[in-house]
């Protein structure tokens, strides 16, 4: 089969997925299939129709290629592609829309509200602490934390040039635990604990820098917690109709006098694949190597 790995694109998380790209570029072709990898800017679409693959391995990330646009592309133009189609990608990539969903199928989710950027720095929307993201990207990036002692609101959200969208979800910080688990096919995979090596939450560098962060596999939850994990995990996966290997982020507040709640953040329907990622690591602990990843994710592809 002819495989095109598309990577980089333009959104903010270019640079990680041309680290997935390269990675899931690699070991398909040690897997026997041939490679054209794509690097993706306006011009896909000419350069698909020229190329002609069996295969698209969509290892993009964030707006444009996380988002259904780029599968709405390859709809158009009858090429089978990996991870989730047009519907659960444009759902999943907006925080606020994916939690309504979620919360009608029974997931937990946190609470929240969206705003726009100029009232979310001109006043606390929350009680410090809380968490304020762009509704749509990934990697954290535009994440900010205000914590506690924090009188004013960021003012970095008044800034004209703010790059990451008119309108952010404010959400209550949730102390504890950050959790992931993946879902391959029908399928939860194991959880993981990740522990930011700073100290400091899960961030762009806590996720890409090597040793930024450390993964505890599986994560020491009772068993209880540790199943309930799984369940959201794969209830959101199929509430929001994705398709083949998808991760939820979840919060876990076991701090002492703490809520003991369990919510899923989100689930991020194109996770990344580079050396450091997640997805390849649950997929190890249950058996599949990374080329047999890849390789499962390739013949699992549709339109
Ligand atoms: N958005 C990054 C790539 C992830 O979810 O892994
Ligand atoms: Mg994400």
């Amino acid at each position: 089969k002819h495989v095109a790995v598309l990577m980089g694109g333009l959104s903010a998380e270019r640079e990680v997925s041309l680290n997935s790209g390269k990675a899931c570029a690699k070991a398909l072709e040690e897997q026997g299939y041939r490679i054209t990898p794509i690097e993706v800017d306006q011009d896909i679409a000419r350069v698909l129709q020229a190329v002609r693959p069996d295969i698209a391995f969509n290892a993009l990330h964030g707006p444009g290629g996380e988002d259904g646009t780029i599968q709405g592309l390859l709809e158009i133009l009858r090429i089978p592609y990996t991870h989730s189609g047009v519907l659960a990608s444009a759902l999943a990539m907006n925080k606020e829309k994916a939690k309504h969903v979620m919360r009608a199928a029974g997931v937990p989710v946190p609470g929240g509200v969206v705003v726009s950027r100029t009232e979310a720095a001109s006043r606390h929307v929350l009680p410090p602490p809380y968490v304020i993201k762009p509704v749509s990207e990934g990697s954290s990036v535009g994440v900010i934390i205000v914590r506690e002692d924090r009188s004013h609101p960021p003012q970095e959200l008044g800034r004209e040039d703010w790059p990451f969208g008119e309108e952010v979800m404010v959400e209550p910080f949730i102390a504890g635990r950050e959790l992931t688990c993946a879902v391959m096919g029908d399928k939860a995979l194991g959880v993981i604990d990740i522990r930011p090596a700073s100290g400091g939450f899960y961030d762009y560098d806590a996720k890409y820098a090597e040793g930024g962060s450390i993964h505890v596999l599986p994560a020491q939850l009772s068993p209880n917690i540790y199943q309930r994990v799984q369940e959201s995990a794969l209830t959101a996966h199929q509430a929001l109709g994705c398709r083949g290997v998808s991760r939820a982020d979840l919060r876990y507040d076991d701090t002492p006098g703490g809520s003991g709640a369990l919510v899923v953040l989100e689930v991020n329907t194109q996770p990344g694949m580079t050396v450091t990622s997640l997805v390849p690591e649950l997929a190890a602990h249950a058996g599949f190597s990374f080329g047999e990843l890849v390789r499962w994710m390739v013949e699992d592809a549709s339109l």
